[in-house]
C-alpha cells in the first residue's frame, strides 16, 4: 500500500450537463493506493485517522503540484512520430506525399519497435496514460507496440490499418487484412492492458468489401472497438461524396457497413450535419476531437456546440504526425482555441473532462480509468505550476480554474513533473522542482 498527499483534482462527469458537482477536488487530498488501484480518495483530514497507522513504516508521501488522472489520447498515429511537423500540404497530397512513405518503413520490425519505444516514453513524458493508437498496414507494426505497451504496463488499444486501395507500397488485401487482424486479436487479447480496435484507415483507402469486412469483424468479437477518420476536410468529403453516390452523408458510408455503433471512435467530425450528429450519438458512437492537426493541416474547426446539442461522446486526440504535439495540456488549449473560432467557450474543467473521463469513456475503459475513483486503476499525475517562470508568475494566486486554464494555455511536457502507472512511478522530470523536494 501506498499513500500520497497532495492537491487532488478529476472531473467525473461533463460539466456542461452535471454543472459543479462534476469537478471533484480535494485542496489537501490523500490518494491510497494498492495493487495498481485507487482504494481511498479524499480529503486527508477525513481520510488519515483510517490509513495513518497503515504508514508508520512507509510515510505518506507528499506530492506538491495538482494531482490529476492520467490523459488519455483518443487518437493518435505512433508510425508517424518522425513526420511530426512535415511542411506544406493539406490532407490528401499531406498522406500521400509524407505519411505514406513514413509508414512503408514499419515493414522492418526493428525500425517499428524503436518508434514504438520512443512514442511511449513520450507519451509517459507527457502524462499520456491510455491511448488509442493507429498502427500501420503491417501487422508486425502492431506486435511492435503491444509488446512496448505490455512492457510498460500501459493502456494502449490499436489494431493493423485495413487499406486494400492504399498505394501498391502501402496496401492489404480483403483476406490478408482479414486474416491479420483475426490472429492479432488471437494473439493480444487479455494480455496486460491492452485493447484491439479493428482500423479501417478511412473510406477512400479501402475497397467496399473490405469496409463490410470491418463491420462483419467488430460484430464478431464484442470486446474490440472501431476507429477510424471521418469528415475531416473538404477535399476528401467531396471524394467521398463522389464515390458513394446512395450515401446520405459521409457518416452513412460506414453506418452501411455495420461502423457506426458504441465502439466507433471517429476521428475529426469537422464537416457533419445535424443528422450525422443525431444518428451518431443514438448508436453511441463518439469522435476524437484533434484541434492541432485541424489547425496544423488547415482542415477546420470541430464544432463543439453542435456536438453538445446533440450530445455526442467527445475525447480529445492529438493525431500526431498532423498534430503538432503529444501533450494533451497543449490540446486543450488548442481545443479552447478552436471553440473560440466557432464563437464558443470551452469551460477548463469541461476541457479537463474531455482529455480524461470523457475519453475513457470514448474508449469504453471509463470503469477502469480517467476519474481517480475508488476501485479504478492508479494512473495519475503530477502537474507543476512552477515549470516555466511564466506558469509560476499567471497561476501565483489565482483561482483553481485559471490555474487549470493557464496550464491549459501555456503548459506542456514540461509542467507533468510525473507521471505514475498503476501506482508505479514511470516518469519523473528531471529539473522540476517537484521532483528534487520529494526525491
Ligand atoms: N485520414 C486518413 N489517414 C489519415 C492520417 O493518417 N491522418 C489524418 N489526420 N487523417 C487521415
Ligand atoms: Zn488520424
Amino acid at each position: 500500500m501506498r499513500a500520497y498527499r497532495g492537491e487532488i483534482l478529476s472531473v467525473s462527469h461533463d460539466p456542461a450537463g452535471a454543472g459543479d458537482a462534476a469537478v471533484i477536488h480535494q485542496p489537501d487530498g490523500l490518494l491510497v493506493v494498492e495493487d495498481g488501484l485507487v482504494l481511498a480518495r479524499g480529503a486527508f483530514a477525513d481520510l488519515a485517522p483510517r490509513f495513518a497507522p497503515h504508514f508508520v513504516n512507509a510515510p505518506i508521501e507528499p506530492l506538491r503540484g495538482l494531482i490529476v488522472p492520467g490523459f488519455i489520447d483518443t487518437h493518435v498515429h505512433y508510425p508517424q512520430t518522425d513526420r511530426i511537423a512535415a511542411h506544406g500540404a493539406q490532407l490528401l497530397e499531406w498522406l500521400d506525399r509524407h505519411i505514406f512513405p513514413a509508414e512503408a518503413a514499419f515493414a522492418d520490425r526493428a525500425h517499428a519497435d524503436s518508434v514504438a519505444a520512443f512514442f511511449l516514453d513520450e507519451l509517459l513524458r507527457n502524462g499520456t496514460t491510455s491511448a488509442l493508437v493507429f498502427a500501420t498496414v503491417r501487422e508486425g507494426s502492431v506486435d511492435a507496440l503491444f509488446e512496448a505497451a505490455l512492457a510498460r504496463n500501459m493502456r494502449v488499444i490499436s489494431g493493423k490499418i485495413l487499406m486494400d486501395r492504399g498505394p501498391d507500397f502501402l496496401r492489404d488485401s480483403l483476406a490478408s487484412g482479414r486474416a491479420e487482424t483475426e490472429a492479432l486479436i488471437a494473439r493480444w487479447r487479455g494480455r496486460g492492458r491492452l485493447g484491439y480496435a479493428v482500423t479501417p484507415r478511412f473510406a477512400l483507402t479501402s475497397s467496399d468489401a473490405q469496409l463490410a469486412d470491418a463491420g462483419a469483424i467488430l460484430a464478431a468479437h464484442p470486446d474490440i472497438l472501431m476507429q477510424t477518420h471521418l469528415a475531416e476536410n473538404r477535399g476528401e468529403c467531396a471524394a467521398v461524396a463522389a464515390r458513394f453516390t446512395d450515401a446520405r452523408d459521409y457518416l452513412d458510408v460506414y453506418d452501411r457497413f455495420g461502423l457506426v455503433g458504441s465502439r466507433s471512435v471517429f476521428a475529426h467530425g469537422i464537416y457533419l450535419g445535424d443528422r450525422a450528429m443525431a444518428r451518431m450519438t443514438q448508436a453511441g458512437a463518439g469522435v476524437a476531437i484533434c484541434p492541432t492537426s485541424n489547425f496544423f493541416l488547415g482542415s477546420g474547426c470541430f464544432d463543439m456546440a453542435q456536438a453538445e446539442a446533440a450530445g455526442l461522446k467527445l475525447g480529445l486526440g492529438t493525431d500526431v504526425g498532423a498534430g503538432t504535439s503529444f501533450s494533451l495540456l497543449h490540446t486543450m488549449g488548442a481545443a479552447y482555441a478552436a471553440c473560440q473560432m466557432r464563437g464558443h467557450s470551452l469551460d477548463p474543467f469541461r476541457a479537463l473532462h474531455l482529455a480524461t473521463t470523457g475519453g475513457a469513456r470514448l474508449l469504453g475503459i471509463g470503469d477502469r480509468v480517467g476519474s481517480l475513483a475508488e476501485g479504478q486503476e492508479a494512473d495519475f499525475i503530477v502537474l507543476d505550476e512552477q515549470a516555466t517562470p511564466l506558469l509560476a508568475r499567471r497561476t501565483a494566486g489565482a483561482s483553481l480554474a485559471e490555474r487549470l486554464f493557464t496550464l491549459q494555455i501555456l503548459g506542456d511536457d514540461r509542467a507533468v513533473a510525473r507521471t505514475y502507472i498503476a501506482g508505479t512511478l514511470a516518469h519523473r522530470r528531471s529539473h522540476s522542482s517537484i521532483g528534487q523536494e520529494t526525491g
